[in-house]
């Protein structure tokens, strides 16, 4: 069977390696999804344990099309029966770019015509649509003449882990902070700082990471558990061989915020996600802090600066890059935001740089090592 993984624009590499460690095959990264093969007990597997991708979908027809008309008569080629029943809710994604649609509704409206079409001439009856609770979600891409069909086997998008009750002003999605820390080579086994964590969406993935514990587990369903050939005990066995791996955290992992509030927000999320051992929380301003541990990893996610002055959010840039250089010598560490000219202040070379999307919003991603003492070098 054939599957397509969808992820954010700058993890499509991370999630091909997480898909080849799954088990896989012919893994192909392509831009914002990575295109791979297997059976039925993967395509449970890469749903409940990737950590980077947003929704698996499996394609169930690609045709080309050279008018509206030829949308309508391919979506009635498909064997929709073998998918769902008619007494079964439908309904449809559409991501259309192509001239033969003004708009992506309208092509949306044709496949739902098409597929009600073949269910009357089959049954007499047709399924209805229901775009809130859906049964089945069909994905439709079309690109210029190219029409690939999908059902999506997630339907909640896979960044919804469960384990999120309380956010912050700014969360970060749970699959880029997943993607951040696979991206950066942190293993799980060097101590990590966040010190302004938020909601805790970096420890809290971190703490996922180390323990070994699957992001599905705190998910209430999958799309694929409401087909019509949902395998139950494949799927339990497929819960239990995963959930067998959990370990106890072999790192400490620290999280901190200057506000009480936050700070608040990510203890209830930690204890969610059951790491209450894994991840120590307080509140502290981020330059009254040290490291523990000279070899350990630091992630920061800073304000973006739509709340603050100029002058606060560069003095806030400026305050983070000197606490880095006096109080986290030896470390690494990354900082995600999506405030390019603010960095500037840091006044850090990083050694590494990547373009990252926080949904739609573009995000940097800086690396920087920061060298025992003072090395003038390191200043731009
Ligand atoms: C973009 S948010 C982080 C969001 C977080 N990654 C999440 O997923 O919820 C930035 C955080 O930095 C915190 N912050 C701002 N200035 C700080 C400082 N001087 N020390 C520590 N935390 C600070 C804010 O309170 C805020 O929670």
């Amino acid at each position: 069977m054939k599957f397509v993984a969808k992820t954010l624009y700058g993890l499509e590499k991370v999630l091909a390696e997480e898909l080849v460690d799954l088990g896989a095959a012919d893994v192909q990264a392509v831009n914002r999804a990575v295109l791979f093969t297997g059976d039925k007990e993967l395509l449970y597997k890469v749903n409940y344990c990737s950590r980077t991708a947003l929704s698996i979908l499996m394609p169930v027809a690609d045709f080309r099309i050279r008018s509206k008309d030829d949308l309508y008569k391919g979506g009635l080629k498909i064997k929709w029966d073998s998918y769902f029943e008619v007494d079964d809710t439908f309904s449809i994604v559409p991501v259309v770019n192509s001239s033969h649609f003004g708009h992506t509704g309208y092509a949306g409206l044709i496949l739902k015509d098409s597929i009600a079409d073949y269910f009357r001439e089959k049954t007499g009856r047709r399924p209805s649509v229901d775009t809130v609770d859906p049964r089945i979600l069909i994905n439709l891409h079309i690109s210029n003449d190219l029409v690939t069909i999908s059902i999506d086997s997630s339907v909640i998008p896979l960044f919804k882990r469960g384990y999120r009750q309380e956010q912050s002003v700014a969360p970060l999605n749970e699959v880029l902070a997943a993607g951040i820390l696979l991206l950066s080579g942190w293993n799980g086994s060097a101590t990590l700082t966040d010190p302004m964590c938020g909601s805790g969406t970096i420890p809290i993935e971190a703490g996922l990471i180390a323990c070994k514990v699957p992001p599905g587990k705190f998910r209430k369903y999958f799309g694929f558990q409401r087909w019509k050939d949902f395998d139950e005990e494949l799927f339990k066995k497929v819960k239990l061989r995963a959930d067998s791996l959990i370990i106890p955290s072999p790192v400490k992992i620290f999280g901190s915020d200057i506000s009480e509030q936050a700070v608040q927000q990510a203890k209830v999320n930690v204890s969610n996600a059951g790491l209450n051992e894994a991840i120590s929380l307080q509140v502290s301003d981020f330059k009254t802090i040290k490291t523990v541990d000279e070899e350990s990893f630091v992630f920061l996610n800073p304000p973006y600066g739509q709340r603050l002055q100029p002058d606060e959010i560069d003095q806030l840039y400026n305050m983070i890059g000197t606490t880095l250089k006096h109080n986290f010598p030896g470390t690494t560490a990354w900082l995600i935001t999506s405030n390019k000219e603010s960095v500037k202040n840091i006044g850090l070379k990083p050694r590494e740089k990547h373009t990252l999307f926080n949904g739609a919003l573009e995000c940097i991603l800086l690396k920087y090592e920061m060298y025992q003492g003072t090395r003038k070098k390191e200043k731009i």
